[in-house]
């Protein structure tokens, strides 16, 4: 059972060490350190400062898309392609009144002239009655499908574990808070958004051997090995897969919300800024490789992530592995390239491994991008006064890391916000 690792170690770090210190100590909620720099209109690299849109969308992005890549993600396919295997409804009458439908899905990845695919893998998603280009939440959590969307009629492999039932979602609720496995969907579907969810293990394992192995499959014919992607970047691809999927009989134009925690809240920053049919983002305590800057990082460092996780990144992250002051491109940039899509970055005060002061700070360098577009960008000067209206929205409440009670109604008060009969 994939979560038993992941428990293990946080509860072990709870009694001892220094994530125990980190858990129990408090995020500023000031700025504490300067915003990020370089400032993200200056020169970057030989590339002369940005003064206009038009130079930014031409210009720069094209650079930022490439460095984040190089430095941190590792490489998207050039080109791929997604087929619908299957489709079916599962069940008219699902979640207090949704269309449950599963779609059995494989992607062909093309990188240079060579091809690969995936695993077959499935999406279930859950749309509010009567309402079929309702926004739609796009979901990836490290609970399989059955988990985020309980029902008896989903697709579950014979031998496949899962996060649901019993003292394991008991234990786990108790550590990561209420919906950690689970979101609300009665709630959400009822608010006016449809649900989608994949598994993002069933493509990209979340595993070092069997993970690097799928994404070394998944992108052969890169060479040298130093650019293949890591499992970030392929689920952070899986939401575009998820897009693709429902596009295929999209009756109208739809928005399409990245939503991740954690490991995933960093995938859906990174679709984002990849793939512009991502109307907006909640990215919950996302943390180093995600919103948090590398630069005066406090929390989880480089060293740190990388160690335990190699699978996720690019090899050429371990450049930055002394502390990253030397970076050129930070996580302001990835912030940047979303704008100016509104973006919902969560924090919690005692999830300092996630450093939220980080993140605030990459959001401070960010908003110049969102005035740019002409969007008011960030509204707060500290940490704690939450704005859900705002384009560069910052939630930060008590506790530690999760998804607790008080998280899934901000998270909606955003999406209303933004997306509700726009
Ligand atoms: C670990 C890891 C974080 C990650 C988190 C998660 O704590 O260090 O970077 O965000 O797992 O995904 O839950």
């Amino acid at each position: 059972m994939k979560i038993w690792p992941l428990l293990i170690v946080v509860i072990a770090a709870l009694g001892a060490g220094s994530c125990a210190k980190l858990t129990l100590a408090w995020a500023d909620l000031i700025p504490d350190g300067p915003a990020a720099r370089p400032e993200v209109l200056a020169g970057f690299g030989s590339q002369a400062p940005i003064t206009s849109l038009e130079a930014w969308t031409e210009q720069r992005k094209p650079v930022l898309k490439d460095a984040l890549q190089a430095n941190i993600y590792g490489y998207f396919p050039d080109s791929y392609q997604l087929t619908v295997l299957d489709r079916k409804v599962l069940d008219e009458n699902a979640f207090g009144g949704g269309r449950l439908e599963e779609y059995k899905l494989r992607a062909q990845l093309h990188f240079g002239d060579e091809t690969s695919e995936t695993e077959i893998f499935y999406m279930d998603v859950v749309t509010p009655a009567g309402d079929p280009n309702a926004p739609v939440v796009l979901i990836q959590t490290f609970c399989p499908r059955w988990d985020t969307l309980p029902h008896p009629a989903i697709y579950r492999p014979e031998d496949a574990g899962g996060c649901g039932g019993g003292a394991v979602t008991g234990l786990m609720t108790y550590v990561f808070g209420r919906y950690i496995a689970t979101p609300p969907t009665e709630v959400i579907l009822a608010r006016g958004y449809a649900v989608a969810t994949i598994y993002p293990s069933e493509f990209a394992p979340d595993r070092k051997e069997k993970g690097l192995a799928a994404l070394k499959q998944m992108s052969r014919g890169l060479a040298p090995d130093n650019q293949r992607w890591g499992a970030i970047a392929a689920w952070a691809w899986g939401y575009s897969l998820m897009i693709d999927a429902l596009e295929q009989d999209a009756e109208a134009p739809r928005d399409y919300i990245s939503w991740g925690h954690s490991r995933y809240g960093k995938s859906a920053l990174l679709a984002a800024a990849f793939d512009e049919r991502i109307s907006g983002v909640i990215s919950h305590q996302s943390g180093t490789g995600g919103a948090s800057l590398n630069r005066q990082k406090k929390g989880e460092s480089v060293k740190a992530i990388i160690e335990t996780f190699p699978h996720w990144f690019a090899k050429a992250y371990a450049k930055y592995a002394g502390g990253g002051e030397d970076m050129l491109i930070d996580q302001h940039h990835l912030l940047a390239l979303i704008a100016p899509r509104p973006v919902l970055l969560g924090n919690a005060r005692r999830d300092v491994w996630s450093d939220p002061n980080g993140a605030f700070r990459a959001a401070l360098g960010a908003d110049p991008v969102y005035k740019l577009y002409g969007s008011q960008g960030l509204d707060q000067g500290r940490l704690d006064t939450w704005s859900p209206g705002a384009d560069l929205a910052y939630w930060i409440r008590p506790g530690t890391h999760g998804v607790v009670k008080e998280d899934w109604p901000a998270f909606l008060e955003f999406l209303d916000a933004h997306f509700l009969n726009k």
